[in-house]
């Protein structure tokens, strides 16, 4: 081993303090100038900090330098200036690892007296808000982001009573609020989740039930309100004071979307109970309500008749064949969809016709009795035409008057009400023009 004479430890000694104490001081002096500056500003030993409990002292994360009072501290770094910090938003603070965690430096001191008497901090990384009632909480990203739209504490929502919870399905959080609660996940974005639509999405076990994730915030119209979810919708009347489920529609997923991009998963899925309507197979919800939608048109001296309902993988592949054979394939893909990906094999999908055959299956049966019948009247059974004009780069297929498709009942209306023109809009999913 080399010895070292003891002059020579001293040099790398002093070596080493000058070293530390260049970088601490340069930032010191000018951080010891703000802080004091501030705690001057903020009334020095007489004011809300009280006396200095230690010297300032730097290194914190990015240069950042920190002096700590009886009853607080000021924080400062070169992009955000000294702030001071008090009681409960500092220990929230200090609780999501201070400058080191998510939040980053306070860009702002405590801003009191908002509306119910709280105050926020705003931090690089989001808020912290405090209330006597609710105590002090984190808001931060695309949580924070939709409470805004809201209009933060003076909303409808009022102060958050939690901070983010995670870790639920697929990745999700969610906040609570005096007023309810916002549910965020990556894949649907963050959205409120209030009164009684909120219970009954409860019921329903939120995000792990049949419903899914909220996709859009409850829309009010007149004394009707709605809130959309991944897989339904929760509708509620002020009328009835009820909460209309979605879950019957929902248990038995009638809101399955399939186009080029959604295949039926299994490739080989076979619904059920299947149910012969004239010959044509639905399924029993779909079956029901089409016997009623036929029984009515017919009623109403309207000649009409089931071409195809339930088709098999093998049906759909011989189908698709004898398209490709005659047409060729970029025909048959805009009028006949491949094994795996039509509606006709969820049970839940109609071509209808008329007894002579007049316009079976062409664009002309829009303009015969049975074609005009079920464009104004389908929705009332739960059915939209799936395939409208017009929509051919969303659905990818040519327009198909003929071709129902049970949504149930609600959402039939309701994308009548609001002229909704395809299940691929309704549910906010990607145009499917092609696989
Ligand atoms: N004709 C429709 C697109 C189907 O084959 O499912
Ligand atoms: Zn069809």
């Amino acid at each position: 081993m080399m010895k070292r004479s003891v002059p020579d430890l001293l040099a790398v000694l002093i070596c080493a303090l000058l070293v530390v104490g260049g970088v601490i001081t340069a930032p010191a002096s000018q951080a010891a100038t703000a802080i004091d500056a501030r705690y001057a500003e903020l009334g020095g030993a007489g004011g809300r900090l009280g006396g200095a409990t230690g010297a300032e002292f730097c290194g914190l994360r990015g240069g950042g330098c920190q002096r700590n009072f009886e009853r607080g501290v000021i924080i400062w770094s070169s992009a955000t200036g000294a702030q001071p910090s008090f009681g409960a938003i500092l220990s929230s603070w200090r609780g999501n690892d201070a400058e080191n965690g998510r939040f980053g430096y306070p860009t702002g001191p405590e801003v009191c007296g908002i509306t119910g008497g709280g105050c926020y901090q705003n931090f690089q990384g989001g808020a912290i808000i405090w209330s006597e009632r609710t105590g002090a909480h984190i808001s931060t990203g695309a949580i924070r982001v939709a409470w805004a739209r809201t209009g933060f504490e003076a909303g409808r929502l009022g102060y958050p009573t939690t901070d983010e919870v995670c870790g639920l399905r697929g990745g999700g959080c969610y906040q609570n609020y005096q007023g309810g609660s916002i549910v965020w996940a990556p894949s649907t974005g963050a959205w409120l989740s209030v009164g009684a639509i909120r219970t009954r999405w409860a019921s329903t076990g939120f995000e792990n039930g049949a419903l899914g994730y909220p996709i859009t915030d409850e829309r009010c119209t007149g004394s009707t309100c709605d809130q959309r979810y991944q897989r339904g919708v929760i509708a509620w009347t002020a009328a009835g004071g009820t909460v209309l489920g979605r879950d019957i529609d929902v248990a038995a997923s009638s809101v399955v979307v399939v186009n080029k991009r959604r295949p039926l998963n299994p490739a080989r899925y076979i619904p059920g109970p299947l149910v012969g309507v004239e010959g044509p197979l639905l399924r029993s919800d779909a079956a029901q309500q089409f016997s009623r939608l036929l029984a009515d048109a017919r009623a109403g001296g309207i000649a009409m008749v089931p071409i195809s309902g339930y088709r098999s993988y093998d049906t759909q592949a011989s189908l698709y064949a004898s398209y490709v054979n005659r047409y060729g394939q970029a025909t048959a893909d805009l009028i006949s969809a491949r094994p795996g990906y039509s509606e006709h094999q969820t049970g839940l999908a109609v071509d209808i016709g008329i007894s002579d055959g007049t316009c079976s299956l062409q664009e002309c049966f829009a303009g015969t009795p049975a074609g005009a019948w079920a464009a104004g009247n389908a929705w009332r059974y739960g059915f939209v035409i799936r395939y409208p004009q017009g929509q051919t780069p969303v659905t990818g297929y040519a327009y198909e008057p003929w071709h129902l498709r049970y949504v149930g009942a609600t959402i039939a209306s309701e994308m009548r009400v609001h002229g909704v023109p395809t299940l691929e809009h309704y549910m906010n999913l990607p145009a499917a023009p092609s696989y």
